[in-house]
C-alpha cells in the first residue's frame, strides 16, 4: 500500500488523488468537530467554503432541521448556531440535524479532495477506525493536511503519522513517501504525550491565546469519536457498523 502525505491541500494534484483514498486531516479543529458531531448522532455534515454559501444552502432546509456551524479565524461566525468547538457538538445539540459548516481551512480541504476515489475524515479522535478502514480497503492513500492559512501544520502531520504507525500492524507492505516517513517519525517522538510536539504548532499557540485549552485537550484525545466518516456527493456521513 502506497501512502503519501501532503502538507497542504494545494500541494496535491487531481491526478495524484485518482484511484486513491483521500484522508482529510484538520485535527485543530475542523475534522475533530465533524467527527464529534457524527459520533453524537447528527444526520450529516455539509462542508462549505464560504459563509455566504452556508447561508444560501440553509434556504433549502426545513426550519429546525439544520444548524449553521463553523468559524472564521478561530472565532464564531455571527448568527451561526455553533462555533467550531467539538465540545459544543453534544447529542442534545446535534442529534438528527443536518450541519451546514464552514471553517477557515478544514472544510476547504474536504472539498479539495472530491475527485479522489474515496474520501474519509481523520483526526486523532478516530485514528484506530481510520487505520482499520484503510487496511480493509487496501487502496493507496493520500493524507491531505488542511494546514493553517496555506502553511504546513505540525498537528496535522503528527496525526497522519499516528495512522501510518497503526497501519504497520495491519498491512504487510507499506510504501511511504518522504513526508509520510517524517510524519510517522514525528508521531513516534510524542506518542506518549502528544502535546510535547504539537504545542510548538502555530495553531495550538493561537488556540491557547484564545482560551481554548479544553478544545485542544479533546482534539488530542485518541479515539474519542471512534467512527469512520465518508465524504460523498457533497455530504459527510458516518459509515454504519464501523467502530474501532
Ligand atoms: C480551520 O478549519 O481552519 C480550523 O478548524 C480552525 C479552528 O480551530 O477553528
Amino acid at each position: 500500500m502506497k501512502l503519501n502525505v501532503y502538507a497542504t491541500p494545494d500541494s496535491v494534484s487531481d491526478k495524484e488523488l485518482k484511484d486513491k483514498t483521500a484522508v482529510i486531516i484538520d485535527v485543530l479543529r475542523a475534522t475533530s468537530t465533524i467527527l464529534a458531531a457524527l459520533a453524537n448522532g447528527c444526520k450529516e455534515v455539509i462542508p462549505a467554503v464560504e459563509v455566504e454559501e452556508v447561508i444560501a444552502m440553509s434556504k433549502n432546509y426545513e426550519k429546525d432541521s439544520f444548524l449553521l456551524c463553523g468559524e472564521r479565524n478561530i472565532q464564531p461566525v455571527e448568527g451561526f448556531h455553533l462555533s467550531n468547538s467539538p465540545l459544543e457538538y453534544t447529542e442534545e445539540q446535534v442529534s438528527g440535524k443536518s450541519l451546514l459548516m464552514t471553517t477557515t481551512n478544514g472544510t476547504r480541504a474536504v472539498r479539495r479532495a472530491m475527485d479522489a476515489k474515496d474520501v474519509i475524515i481523520c483526526s486523532l479522535s478516530n485514528v484506530d477506525a481510520v487505520a482499520e478502514y484503510l487496511a480493509e480497503q487496501e487502496d493507496d492513500a493520500a493524507f491531505i493536511c488542511a494546514g493553517t492559512d496555506g502553511q504546513f501544520s505540525l498537528d496535522d502531520i503528527v496525526t497522519a503519522g499516528a495512522v501510518i504507525h497503526r497501519l504497520r500492524d495491519r498491512v504487510e507492505h507499506l510504501d511511504l513517501g518522504d513526508l509520510a516517513v517524517v510524519s510517522e517519525y514525528m508521531y513516534k517522538q510524542c506518542a506518549d504525550d502528544l502535546h510535547k510536539v504539537i504545542k510548538h504548532s502555530l495553531h495550538y499557540k493561537r488556540m491557547m491565546e484564545c482560551g481554548l485549552a479544553d478544545d485542544i485537550e479533546y482534539c488530542l484525545t485518541l479515539n474519542a469519536a471512534p467512527i469512520v466518516a465518508v465524504y460523498k456527493d457533497g455530504v459527510i456521513k458516518k459509515l454504519d457498523g464501523v467502530q474501532a
